[in-house]
């Protein structure tokens, strides 16, 4: 495996995929996507350690009801949820970032007298520490092992554990960023890592009105254009680029083939941008875009049949009064158990 230990006390350990690997990949990645034509960047560059930031102020925005909901859920079911967990249990969670959601599922958990291990994945090594470090002070006897790395590799770690039932929690709708085949793929994998008794419970945004989504994802104060344009910011650091951030607009849109809000930054004018070490000048025409990120909305229906694609079997699902949000019991499907 491709990973180090980076840092361990008692009570909790950071394993991290190296920095050259890390590197490498987004050369690779930011080279493929501004050289593609439509351009696009992927979204898991917006989570360096200020766009993590920036994504914990949009999460509590007016406009952005997504968080806010999910936990509204949680609070109330969480009691229920943990009725499925057996006692021994390794709590893994894919995309954590400050697991302020994770902490409602602990105290149930605590209260219930149950210990968990719990195993945040995330692609944000800085808020992992600072994350560890903050639980095993907060909830006592609990051992914190954190992956940063994305989710893939991840997974593969999480799978080779075999000793206790797995709770992984995938919440936020951070599944809404894969594509339709994309997302079936990361859902087959989890349900690799999955022995027949684990369980998922996923968290997913469901199709609402536009003008609701649309608030959500061009908020008054502009924070969600920031996070937008955070990307831009950390290729001039990282890449030594030179995009010049007042060219780019924030852009929104629904796109309703695939049913999924789209962000975009789009070049105001014609322009060239050189990013220094990948030795590469890209042209912009007026108007032109990034897409930098989907975030898929769902229905009951399109769930369950995702979760079927993937080995995958939608348990239970619960969610708010208005129905804009759903957090879902997800087991192996039987007939793919082997
Ligand atoms: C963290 C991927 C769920 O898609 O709603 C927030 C990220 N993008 N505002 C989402 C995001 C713009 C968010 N996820």
């Amino acid at each position: 495996m491709n990973l180090q230990t980076i840092t361990a006390n008692h009570r909790y350990v950071v394993q991290s995929l190296s920095a050259v690997h890390r590197t490498e990949s987004v050369h690779a990645a930011v080279r493929s996507g501004l050289t593609s034509w439509p351009k696009t960047l992927p979204p898991i560059l917006f989570y360096d350690e200020r766009g993590s930031k920036l994504f914990e102020d949009i999460s509590e925005l007016p406009e952005y009801y997504l968080t806010r909901t999910e936990q509204a859920i949680l609070d109330r079911y969480a009691p229920e949820m943990a009725t499925y967990c057996a006692g021994e249990l390794l709590l893994v969670e894919l995309g954590s970032g400050s697991s302020i959601k994770t902490r409602t599922f602990l105290d149930v958990l605590y209260a219930g007298d149950h210990r968990p291990i719990y195993q945040p994945v995330d692609i944000s090594e800085s808020m992992l520490h600072a994350t560890a470090e903050e639980l095993v002070g907060e909830y006592p006897e609990l051992i914190v092992r954190a992956i940063a790395s994305d989710y893939d590799q991840g997974l593969v770690e999480v799978g080779e554990q075999r000793d206790r039932q797995k709770v992984l929690l995938f919440l936020g709708s951070n599944l809404g960023n894969f594509s339709r085949t994309g997302a079936q793929e990361l859902l087959w994998k989890v349900r690799q890592a999955m022995a027949p008794d684990d369980i998922l419970f996923l968290g997913v945004d469901l199709m609402k009105p536009w003008p609701i989504l649309q608030a959500a994802y061009d908020d008054a104060r502009g924070v969600t254009a920031a996070f937008n344009r955070n990307v831009l910011v950390r290729l001039n650091r990282e890449l030594h680029a030179n995009f010049n951030l007042d060219r780019f607009r924030h852009e929104v849109l629904w796109n309703d083939d695939v049913r999924a809000v789209e962000m975009h930054l789009q070049s105001q004018g014609r322009q060239t941008v050189f990013l220094r070490d990948l030795d590469l000048l890209v042209a912009f025409e007026d108007g032109e875009t990034i897409h930098t990120e989907s975030s898929h909305k769902f229905t009951p229906d399109s769930l369950d049949r995702l979760c079927g694609s993937a080995g995958l079997r939608v348990e239970k699902s619960w969610t708010d009064e208005q129905g804009w949000f759903a957090l879902n019991l997800i087991v192996p499907a039987v007939d793919s158990l082997t």
